[in-house]
């Protein structure tokens, strides 16, 4: 029997709500397969530890957590407190140490769920974006002087080294690889952003050269965003900033039909740290504790989980228990028009996980 650590760190809003659901399904998946387990440590990180605290995190956090097999996160962000102390103190205070240099971030229309595009179906619109994760506006550079004075002025430097572009390239190149159409969108906007920008086009030419195979093509960003929704057949796997993937995947998570079914993966490729899985909806304070947020962000964030442990067939029996819920529109939670809450939602995965035909 594998044994598989997880922290689970549900962070503020319906973090909590969300983490809980994800650790039950994940428990009735490693009871369905019987060949692994999971023991689950909680950390109460987050805005209410702040307030206690003065730090979003304790000071030998990443200490706790070095040593686990993957990390469930809810989110960080709290009414009380400003967003950037809570993304900085906790989010990308884990991200960046822990070099999870990846986030990719798969966008489908799943079964039963309708796009805001017309006529749009999963075969249509089947994509992973690629997120640089480490660098760019999130690098910390930057400064604010002159306080308070007229003078006041502000910079915030997006920074970006050649192996940071070269292992993100690398990467998303390997995975447009591995999926059938093997296509590749470089996103960036080398037109105005005339140094790093160029940089990332100049290195994904030659980061193509090792990948013969993959078909690849380069869009400025605002163009990309005309092209996600007026020709979403077009595009397989998109890689680009740490900013300007933020902003697309966003908009592809809208088009996929509800932030709440977004998945995504703060990965460590090369595996010296622990990755992190998160739903990317983010606290929602405004549906906090009211038992209705769609937890199908985090079952499919917890496929990705299973995945990285190399539990394949777990990852697909979890994807496909999602598939045969999302289906059902009875399931559907007040963001996708439905009336069904959380504990509903998770109930139904877990039958499903328990299902002889899943
Ligand atoms: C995301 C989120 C975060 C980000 C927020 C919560 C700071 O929008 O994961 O996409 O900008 O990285
Ligand atoms: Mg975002």
């Amino acid at each position: 029997m594998k044994t598989y650590k997880i922290a689970a760190i549900p962070g503020d809003g319906i973090g909590a709500e969300v983490v809980s659901a994800g650790i039950e399904v994940l428990q009735a998946l490693a009871k369905r397969d019987g060949s692994f387990e999971f023991l689950v440590d909680d950390f109460d990180w987050g805005g209410e530890y702040y307030k206690k605290h003065g730090r979003m995190m304790p000071g030998d956090g990443l200490d706790q957590i070095r040593n686990h097999d993957a990390i469930l996160f809810g989110s960080a962000g709290h009414p009380d407190i400003p967003d950037h102390v809570t993304l900085w103190g906790l989010r990308l205070a884990i991200c960046q140490p822990f070099d999870q240099y990846a986030n990719v971030r798969p966008t489908r229309v799943l079964p039963g769920i309708t796009s805001p595009l017309r006529k749009v179906n999963d075969k249509e619109l089947d994509w992973v974006i690629v997120r640089e994760n480490s660098e760019g506006e999130y690098a910390g550079v930057g400064g604010r002087v002159h306080q308070g004075s007229p003078l006041e002025a502000a910079t915030d430097v997006a920074m970006f080294t050649r192996p940071g572009v070269e292992r993100i390239m690398r990467f998303a190149f390997r995975l447009a690889q591995t999926r059938p159409r093997k296509l590749l969108t470089v996103v960036t906007k080398s037109n105005a952003q005339r140094h790093a920008m160029v940089m990332w086009d100049e290195i994904a030419t030659e980061i193509a050269r090792e990948f013969p195979d993959v078909t690849w093509d380069r869009m400025l960003v605002d163009a990309m965003t005309m092209r996600m929704v007026m020709r979403p057949q077009s595009i397989d796997t998109v890689v680009a900033t740490n900013l300007h993937a933020d902003i697309l995947s966003d908009l592809a998570a809208a088009l996929s039909g509800s932030l709440g079914i977004a998945p995504t993966a703060n990965l460590n490729p090369e595996r010296h740290y622990p990755s992190m899985f998160e739903p990317i909806h983010g606290s929602a304070f405004d549906i906090m504790g009211k038992g209705i947020a769609n937890p199908i962000g985090t079952f499919w964030s917890a496929v990705m989980l299973m995945e990285h442990l190399d539990e394949n067939p777990a990852a697909s029996r979890l994807m496909e228990a999602i598939e045969q819920v999302t289906a059902d529109p009875r399931f559907h939670t007040p963001d996708l028009g439905g009336s069904a809450t959380t504990d509903d939602v998770t109930a139904a995965v877990i039958d499903a996980i328990r299902g002889a035909n899943v």
